[in-house]
């Protein structure tokens, strides 16, 4: 137990995992030098084991802008021992707290604790480590001086040295409502990529200027964070020439697909640099040629071009299965009944769902239930059939082909032989 060696003062604000308080070791009884952090929940197992990941991703990284771990007892995760972890404490508050307070934030300040976020951010991705949380209340200023972030908070954290199955589960839920990233969102997103720690940082850098999360990539009108009526508002005191840099660095950090984003913390902070560095009409040309490069795209799937192509895509989705229902209703309609197909659309997550179901016209309860999903997942569409993947290809603005429907007629026909076998 934590009590042989520590002592507690007041407990902080927030911690939705954990419980943290102000800390000191037993030995001193000067200031509160150390955050301990208990549990909150004991007696879940998952729980438990994020909080060994958080712990296990803390001990491979050493670099003043990440929170140091002083003690803790994680490896006792699979016992009934109450679990803790005691951090060195960073002296100041969160961004959440610090910003709230001000009215706004000069550009080069936000710019500079945007380029050190990025560093500690860099030295992660060195370690293996994707934080994948990086939000207002998870950097801490020292002195609540934007110019000196540290980054804490490592619980949803993916460690590329820990073995594949201690890590989270592909399908498990991610991410905060600080910034929802389609990648986490999605049933089987890529959700262990580097490149979501790079997206994050840039929307700390549009919450530092702005006041306000950027919540999602593409509101309601379609509108990106920085197109947004109080992102001109918060810019409209910039230089033109200045604005018009930000605004691009915001438009390459902020594409829907993953692979259309800026990828590296490398790439992110070189781009940032020459938003405050640069200054005329040349450097701004540059600068978009520039941001282009940066994006070392794998295999580019652009936001227009997925926004423009989703309409052919969902069309496409509808016909193919709504086509597998109706061949198979038509040759056995005499023994059954059918609800035809729904199709639901969520462009915000990039999913879209089609449902369809059956039932004996003897007997109601006799009922089959099917759910055909598609993803954009990075730069593939995947498909699953009642929850188990089925098809993925590389996405493409063309949509989905003949290689497509067939695959969706087989499991049909799979699925009714199976629920048929069972129900006579
Ligand atoms: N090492 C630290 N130094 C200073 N403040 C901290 C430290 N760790 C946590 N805090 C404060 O406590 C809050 C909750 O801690 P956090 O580690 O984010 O827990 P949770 O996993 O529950 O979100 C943070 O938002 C921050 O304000
Ligand atoms: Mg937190």
């Amino acid at each position: 137990m934590w009590e042989a060696q520590w002592e507690r003062g007041d407990p902080l604000e927030g911690g939705a995992q954990g419980r943290p308080y102000l800390a000191r070791r037993r030995s001193s009884s000067g200031e509160y030098t150390h955050i301990l952090k208990e549990l909150r929940n004991q007696s879940d197992k998952g729980r438990r084991r994020r909080m060994s990941f958080e712990v296990s991703a803390l001990q491979v990284l050493d670099h003043p802008r990440v929170a140091k771990l002083a003690d803790s007892n994680t490896q006792l995760w699979d016992s009934e021992e109450p679990l803790y972890v005691v951090m060195d404490r960073v002296a100041g508050r969160n961004v959440a707290e610090v910003r709230r307070a001000v009215e706004h934030v000069a550009l080069d300040k936000a710019v500079t604790f945007a380029l050190r976020l990025l560093e500690a951010v860099e030295y992660c991705h060195s370690r293996g480590v994707v934080h994948r949380d990086i939000k207002p209340e998870n950097v801490v200023l020292v002195g609540d001086d934007w110019e000196n972030p540290v980054l804490i908070d490592f619980g949803l954290s993916f460690n590329k040295g820990l073995l594949e199955q201690h890590a989270t589960r592909e399908s498990e839920a991610m991410g905060n409502k600080f910034l929802v990233l389609p990648e986490q969102a999605s049933d089987r997103g890529a959700k262990r990529e580097p490149a979501t720690d790079v997206t994050q940082c840039a929307g700390m850098l549009y919450y530092a200027i702005v006041g306000r999360a950027p919540f999602v990539l593409l509101d309601q009108s379609g509108k990106a964070p920085h197109e947004r009526e109080e992102y001109r508002q918060a810019v409209a005191r910039l230089e033109p020439a200045t604005e018009k840099r930000l605004s691009q660095f915001f438009a390459a950090s902020f594409p829907y697909p993953l692979a259309a984003r800026i990828q590296s913390a490398q790439a992110a902070a070189s781009a940032l640099r020459s938003v405050i560095a640069a200054g005329g009409s040349m450097a701004d040309w540059n600068f978009a040629q520039e941001l282009e490069q940066l994006k070392e795209l794998p295999k580019h799937v652009g936001a227009e071009a997925f926004l423009k192509s989703s309409t052919g895509l969902l069309n496409n989705f509808e016909t193919i299965c709504a086509g597998t229902v109706s061949k198979i209703e038509i040759s056995l309609q005499s023994a059954w009944t059918f609800r035809s197909g729904t199709l639901t659309k969520d462009l915000q997550g990039c999913v879209i769902t089609f449902r369809w179901s059956m039932a004996s016209r003897k007997d109601q309860k006799q009922k089959l239930d099917c759910l055909i999903k598609g993803a954009l997942v990075g730069t593939e569409f995947v498909a699953t059939y009642s929850g188990t993947e089925f098809f993925r290809t590389a996405f493409s603005v063309g949509g989905l082909d003949d290689a497509f429907r067939l695959e969706v007629e087989k499991r049909t026909i799979a699925a009714l032989q199976e629920f048929l076998g069972r129900a006579t």
